[in-house]
Order: structure tokens, then sequence, then C-alpha cells
């Protein structure tokens, strides 16, 4: 089974948890920063006297697809470890099934999409 690891951390985490994925050798992540909110669903606030809805938090989210339920779970510890700081706001992970890969220049999927080959970059 493939799955996707989806982790929505802190924006100051970006450079830690790509540096942790790289060290544990996935082989592909995607990156985006969005916006966001979790239980607290925001708050209002002033800024010079202004209220301002600060609702929205920017975040960043990294996707990584995986061919098994080891790796899965290697990725969601390796993302806690180095994302945790124990206060508000520390983010969350989310997994899903995935039905298919496919790597465009070979045609291989499934579990074949995801693997590396010596003459990869
Ligand atoms: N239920 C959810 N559905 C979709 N995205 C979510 C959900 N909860 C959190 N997120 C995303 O994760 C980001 C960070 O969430 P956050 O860490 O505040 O979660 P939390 O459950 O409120 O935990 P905490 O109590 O530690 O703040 C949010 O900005 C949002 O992008
Ligand atoms: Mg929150």
């Amino acid at each position: 089974m493939m799955y996707k690891v989806e982790a929505i951390v802190r924006e100051e985490m970006l450079e830690d948890v790509k540096a942790a994925l790289k060290d544990i050798k996935i082989n592909g992540l995607m990156v985006s920063q969005i916006m966001g909110f979790g239980a607290q669903r925001g708050y209002t606030t002033f800024v010079r006297g202004q209220e301002i809805d600060a609702l929205m938090k920017p975040k960043i989210k990294f996707e990584i697809v995986v061919s098994s339920e080891k790796w899965r779970d290697k990725v969601i510890q390796t993302i806690c470890d180095v994302a945790h700081t124990g206060g508000i706001g520390d983010g969350k992970i989310f997994a899903y099934e995935i039905t298919n890969a496919v790597k465009i220049r070979t045609g291989a999927t499934g579990y074949d999409a995801l693997q590396y080959e010596d003459d990869d970059e």
C-alpha cells in the first residue's frame, strides 16, 4: 500500500524538517506555503487601533508519498520529532492511502514509480 503523509508545520520549521527528511532518504517531497487554522479557530486582535482578523496563519505544508506502512510511520515520527515545540500551533499530520503513482519518464506505476534508480540524479 502507498501512502501520502501531509504535514502542516510552523513556518520556521521548514529547513529543519526538510533536512531531517533528506537524512532518512525519502525519494521525493512537495512543500507549499499555506494559510490555515486549527483547534483555536484563530482570533481577532488589534493592530494600531485597527481590529484585524488573525484567523488564518501562514504555515508550511509538506507532502510525502511513500511505498509502505513502515515508511509512512518513519516519516511521521521524523516530522513529529523535529517539528515539536510543545506550544499551541505545532501543526498536524494527516496520512492517506494512495491508489496509484506514475513516473512519467518511464511509465512505471505503483510501487515501482516511487523507487530510486541508479541513473537518477
Ligand atoms: N482539522 C483540520 N483540518 C484541516 N487542516 C487542519 C486541521 N487542523 C489543523 N489544520 C491545519 O494545521 C495547521 C496547524 O494547526 P494547529 O497546530 O493549530 O492544530 P491544532 O489542532 O489547533 O493544535 P494546537 O492545539 O497545538 O494548536 C492549521 O493552520 C491548518 O492549516
Ligand atoms: Mg491550533
